[in-house]
C-alpha cells in the first residue's frame, strides 16, 4: 500500500467516524468491520454452527462446479470480487484443474496481506493458475482485471476464454440496493454477451435461524462487531471502551435485512484524539454497523434486470436457504 493511499483511507475514516459520532442516527459503513482484526474474526464467525452462509455456499459449488462450468462456457477467466481467503472459489478452480483447463484467475480485495496469502496457497495448490491479484476495491477492481484480462487475450492456444466474475458470500446483501444496482451496471460494462457473472444471496428464511446465525453462542459475531470500536481506538486514538457497549443484532421482517448495531451500556463521552473531539452517547443510544439483506427469488431477478443481466440459472440448496445465481448479459 502506498503513503498516499494509507492516508486517503485515514482520513476517509476520520471524517467518516466524525460524521457518525456527530449526527442523531449513528451510522458507520460495513467496510470499515474489515481491519486486520476484524478480517481474522469474519473468518472465524464462517466456522461458527450458526453461520449457516459459508457452508451452504460451499456445498452448492462442490454439487455444482460441473454445471456452472459449462454454463459459463469451460475455459473461463475468473474474475473474483472481494476474493478474502479464496476457499469457496478454490472448490470452482479445483474441478477446472481436474479437466485440464488453464486457470486464469484475478482474485480482487481491498486488503494485500490476504491476497498475498491466497495466492501463495493456490499457487502451491494449482502450480500451473495464472494468478494476478488484484489489491482493490470493487468499482477500480474489475477494471483492472477487465484490463488485465484484455491484456492476455480471449484466445490463447486457440481457445477461446469467456470471463466468469464472481461475487460469492452473500456480499451482495451488505449493499442498499441503490448501490447494488450500481455496482452490478459497473461490472455489466465490462462484461461481454457471452461472459458470466455468479452471485451468491442469502434467502429469506426463518426469523430465528437469521437471528441465530448473528448471535453466535461463541460470540465471534459480538467480537467482530465490537472489534470496530477497538479500531477507532488503535487508528484514531480513541478512548472508547468496548465494555460499555454491547452487540445487537436482529432481523427486521419489513426490510427482509439483519441490522447490526452496538448499543451503548450507559451514558459516557467518547474521546476521538485524530479529531481532538468528545462526542457525548446516551444509554441505550446507539451505532448502527451493517445491514445484511437477505433476497427472495424475485428480488433477484427484479435486480438482475435492473442491470442489464438475465438470470440463467439459480443454483440452490435443499433448504433453499442460499442461491447462487448465475446472471447473464441480457
Ligand atoms: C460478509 N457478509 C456477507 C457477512 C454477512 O453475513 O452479512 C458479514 C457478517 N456480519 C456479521 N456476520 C457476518
Amino acid at each position: 500500500m502506498t503513503l498516499q493511499q494509507n492516508n486517503t483511507e485515514f482520513e476517509e475514516f476520520a471524517s467518516d467516524v466524525a460524521r457518525c459520532l456527530a449526527s442523531k442516527s449513528k451510522y458507520l459503513s460495513p467496510k470499515y468491520l474489515y481491519d486486520k482484526i476484524g478480517s481474522q474474526l469474519f473468518e472465524q464467525i464462517c466456522l461458527q454452527p450458526e453461520y449457516y452462509l459459508t457452508r451452504t455456499e460451499a456445498s452448492i459449488l462442490n454439487k455444482h462446479a460441473p454445471l456452472i462450468s459449462k454454463l459459463a462456457g469451460s475455459n473461463m477467466k475468473i474474475i473474483e470480487l472481494g476474493s478474502g481467503s479464496s476457499s469457496k472459489t478454490a472448490i470452482l478452480l479445483s474441478y477446472l484443474s481436474s479437466q485440464k483447463k488453464k486457470i486464469y484467475y484475478f482474485p480482487i480485495d481491498i486488503s494485500s496481506s490476504i491476497l498475498i496469502e491466497s495466492e501463495r496457497k493456490l499457487k502451491s495448490q494449482f502450480p500451473n493458475a495464472s494468478i494476478i491479484g488484484i489489491r482493490s476495491d470493487y468499482g477500480t477492481g474489475i477494471d483492472r482485471a477487465a484490463a488485465e484480462c484484455m491484456a492476455i487475450g480471449n484466445k490463447n492456444n486457440n481457445i477461446s476464454y469467456t470471463k466468469l466474475v464472481l461475487f460469492l458470500g452473500s456480499t451482495i446483501g451488505n449493499f442498499e440496493l441503490i448501490e447494488a444496482r450500481s455496482l452490478l451496471r459497473s461490472v455489466r460494462e465490462k462484461l461481454h454477451t457471452n461472459d458470466f457473472l455468479l452471485i451468491g444471496f442469502d434467502l429469506q428464511k426463518d426469523e430465528s435461524v437469521l437471528n441465530a446465525a448473528y448471535n453466535d453462542k461463541a460470540g465471534m459475531t459480538a467480537k467482530f462487531n465490537l472489534n470496530l470500536l477497538a479500531r477507532i481506538n488503535r487508528e484514531l486514538g480513541g478512548n472508547l471502551d468496548p465494555r460499555k457497549f454491547e452487540h445487537c443484532a436482529f432481523y427486521s421482517d419489513e426490510r427482509h435485512r439483519i441490522e447490526m448495531h452496538l448499543v451503548s451500556k450507559t451514558d459516557q463521552k467518547l474521546y476521538i484524539g485524530a479529531l481532538g473531539k468528545t462526542f457525548a452517547l446516551r444509554k441505550g443510544e446507539n451505532i448502527h454497523t451493517e445491514n445484511s439483506y437477505k433476497y427472495n427469488s424475485s428480488q433477484i431477478v427484479a435486480l438482475a434486470e435492473d442491470c442489464g443481466f438475465t438470470v440463467k440459472k439459480n443454483f440452490t440448496d435443499e433448504k433453499r436457504w442460499f442461491d447462487l445465481a448465475l446472471f447473464s448479459p441480457s
